[in-house]
């Protein structure tokens, strides 16, 4: 198994092993990424191979420095309120679980951002990521969807990047589990194409909560959420890769409010999966325990929805997702 510790000396081999154009497993404060050095398209054509990922799925790119900002984003498409988002943003949630879709420069391989005019970028909060990114050299920066095959649960462990995809990834840093557990939010800036409008735009929620985001800049919207009966299906134009079948476990999973959860008949052979006592704790073991779940035999698995706020939001996105093609909706006993 190539999985080693994410010691110093390992970082340094992973890093190595990007720099020469290959890719390399490592820990984030969210999830697992599957990462190359976002310059080298062999590396990227790579990365959506073993992931058996489309094409028209853009990935994420993460920096390590702020500057690198500058290396990867054309500033002088954006709208000086959209710019003072940026900076705003930047400032309060970096490094941390906010990814922002910002203009990108000639010099970003379309092949990482699926053609778009668009960038991902993401500062994570995690040592080792950063270490990682760290090493690739000035204005080095690491493209990284998460560690999982397409439309399978994400990783937040070493052990499940090595059993689903081990056999194709030279290098999986084991940096423990990952604190928070699901994606970080993706947020459209508000201004990146011509024609769009000027309003800060959540693709994805995740790690950082819409009221966090609010806090800050007031104007901030959801869109593309899967709510309750409404999970969206792919949207080309806005979030390409949103999926609605996504992040899904193999065996079928049915959701269920908190109260259907306390009143379900139990049933020899299938698995109730339960919120925890904070939100923070579901988010953090939403992923591991659907995994350990989807390898214990068992012909269907239950879970309980988080209420539709913080976090909350995250998880339920990722619930509604995971159980879409299961197709039963919501109330199924
Ligand atoms: O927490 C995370 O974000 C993790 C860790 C590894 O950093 N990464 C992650 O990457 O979740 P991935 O590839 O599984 O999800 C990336 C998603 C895409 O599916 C798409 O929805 C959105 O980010 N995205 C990327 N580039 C975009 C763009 N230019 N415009 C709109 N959405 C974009
Ligand atoms: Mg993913």
């Amino acid at each position: 198994m190539p999985v080693f510790p994410a010691d110093s000396v390992h970082i340094r081999y992973a890093a190595n092993v990007l720099r020469e154009g290959g890719i390399a497993a490592f820990p984030t404060e969210t999830v697992y990424g599957l990462g190359a050095d976002v310059f080298n398209t062999d590396a990227l054509a790579r990365v959506f191979a073993v992931k058996r990922r489309p094409r028209f799925d853009p990935l994420i790119v993460h920096i390590a420095h702020r500057d690198t900002l500058d290396a990867l984003v054309d500033f002088s498409v954006l709208t000086p309120p959209a710019q003072r988002r940026v900076a705003l943003l930047a400032e309060t949630f970096w490094p941390g679980p906010l990814t922002l879709v910002l203009p990108k420069l000639p010099r970003v391989p379309g092949l990482a951002t699926a053609g778009l005019a668009t960038v991902a970028i993401r500062f994570p909060d995690h040592p080792v990521a950063l270490q990682l990114i760290g090493a690739m050299g000035e204005n080095g920066a690491v493209a990284a969807p998460s560690a999982n095959p397409f439309g399978y649960l994400s990783p937040t462990r070493a052990a499940h990047v090595a059993a689903q995809l081990g056999d194709q990834v030279p290098v999986i840093l084991d940096g423990g589990p990952c604190r928070i557990g699901v994606e970080s939010t993706v947020l459209d800036i508000g201004y990146g194409e011509s024609g769009k409008a000027d309003t800060p735009r959540i693709l994805r929620p995740g790690g950082v909560t819409l009221e966090a985001l609010r806090e800050v800049i007031p104007t901030v919207e959801i869109v593309e959420i899967a709510a309750a009966g409404n999970v969206p299906s792919h949207d080309a134009q806005s979030s390409p890769g949103l999926l609605k079948s996504h992040y899904a476990p193999t065996t079928p999973l049915y959701l269920h409010s908190r109260e259907e959860m306390r009143s379900l008949p139990k049933i020899p052979g299938h698995a109730y999966l339960y919120m925890e006592e904070t939100v923070q704790k579901s988010a953090a073991r939403l992923f591991d325990k659907l995994n350990a779940l989807d390898h214990e035999g068992y012909t269907a698995i239950h879970a309980e929805l988080a209420p539709e706020e913080g976090l909350g939001l995250a998880i339920n996105d990722r619930l509604r997702r995971a159980a879409a093609k299961t197709g039963a909706g919501q109330d199924h006993r």
